[in-house]
């Protein structure tokens, strides 16, 4: 991709495949059911394997790889049917049928990463969340607040049974807003430092959008490493605004070189309507810049999705084996 980092791999959708799952989508969102109801997410993505033979290769390979991030373009999405950009949760709105159906695409293809789910504090605990600007988040650095910078971050790193994948899907960006990715180059970092990072001393502690007048109880921070798995290519848990480490001697030098070691790669990708980009949230961090919101309905407008590759993992804090739906 031009201007880009080399990590984010692509793949652009032929004219067959984007009739194929415009057909296959319109099929499963005409039944009428709820994006949120977990039989429906199961039955979804029953129809993954169906899914074009050169799009599910290289969302395995994906799933499969070492690369940070991927890139799907074209998905089919006419954004004029979309309706205006919303400025409330999807959970209080009314849906055109074009966005049920661009939702099932998503699931669709989310789905042969692992199993989406959502979370009781975020987004009305719905399973797809509209990253739009809302007017009383605008000060905020949420996904839905729009004059703060985001600064990149790997996903809920507080929480243990946070995404192992995350999607990014635009709908609206007409006016240019970039998406910062980057990864950590760990042949940057030292092996002391790589130590240092190893070390399970570090106070992961959730983010103000979780910490909601009806969280009760309030989530826990976590300790652990900021990096763990294979010391050779080891993966990355961090959110510098939400982090502390006990007052040992290098550590603070060893978390800035990291800072430093994922700067590096960082990059500004400005998606389109129609891109959907795939994060792999153990390797990959995100951001975004500060912009100017209008609230005229054609802000930018992002639709977000959580996957894990292991949804048992998370059954201590789901209300059954088939709820989809963390409650912290
Ligand atoms: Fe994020």
């Amino acid at each position: 991709m031009p201007g880009t980092a080399p990590t984010v791999m692509e793949y652009r959708l032929s004219i067959e495949e984007i009739e194929f799952l415009r057909r296959l989508a319109a099929s499963l969102a005409g039944t009428g059911r709820d994006i949120d109801d977990a039989d429906f997410l199961t039955r979804i993505a029953g129809h993954a394997p169906a899914l074009p033979h050169g799009l599910r290769g290289f969302l395995r390979g994906f799933r499969d790889g070492d690369r940070p991030a991927c890139l799907v373009r074209g998905l089919p999405i006419d954004e004029a049917r979309m309706g205006p950009s919303p400025t409330v949760c999807n959970r209080l709105r009314d849906k055109a049928f074009d966005e049920i159906r661009l939702e099932v695409v998503l699931v669709l293809l989310g789905s042969c990463l692992g199993d989406i789910f959502g979370w009781r504090l975020q987004h009305e605990g719905s399973v797809v969340h509209d990253l739009a600007p809302r007017p009383e988040h605008e000060a905020l650095g949420f996904g839905t607040g729009s004059r703060q910078h985001i600064n990149w971050h790997t996903e809920d790193s507080f929480h243990p049974y946070r995404a192992d994948y995350l999607g990014l899907f635009c709908v609206r960006n007409t006016s240019g807003v970039t998406t910062t990715v980057g990864a950590l180059d760990a042949g940057r970092l030292s092996a002391h430092e790589r130590r240092l990072l190893f070390a399970p001393v570090f106070t992961f502690r959730p983010d103000p959008s979780y910490l909601t007048a009806d969280a009760s109880p309030l989530p826990d921070a976590d300790l652990g490493g900021i990096l763990f798995g294979d010391p050779g290519d080891p993966f990355l848990r961090f959110d510098q605004d939400y982090i502390e480490w006990p007052d040992v001697e290098g550590i603070g030098a060893a978390v800035e070189a990291l800072r430093r070691a994922v700067e590096a790669s960082l990059v500004d990708l400005p998606l389109r309507a129609g891109d959907f980009l795939l994060l792999d949230n153990r390797r990959a961090v995100h951001g975004r810049p500060a912009f100017v919101p209008t609230y005229r309905g054609a802000d930018r407008w992002v639709k977000r999705i959580n996957i894990t590759r292991d949804l048992r993992r998370s059954r201590p804090r789901r209300r059954s084996d088939g709820d989809r739906v963390i409650h912290i």
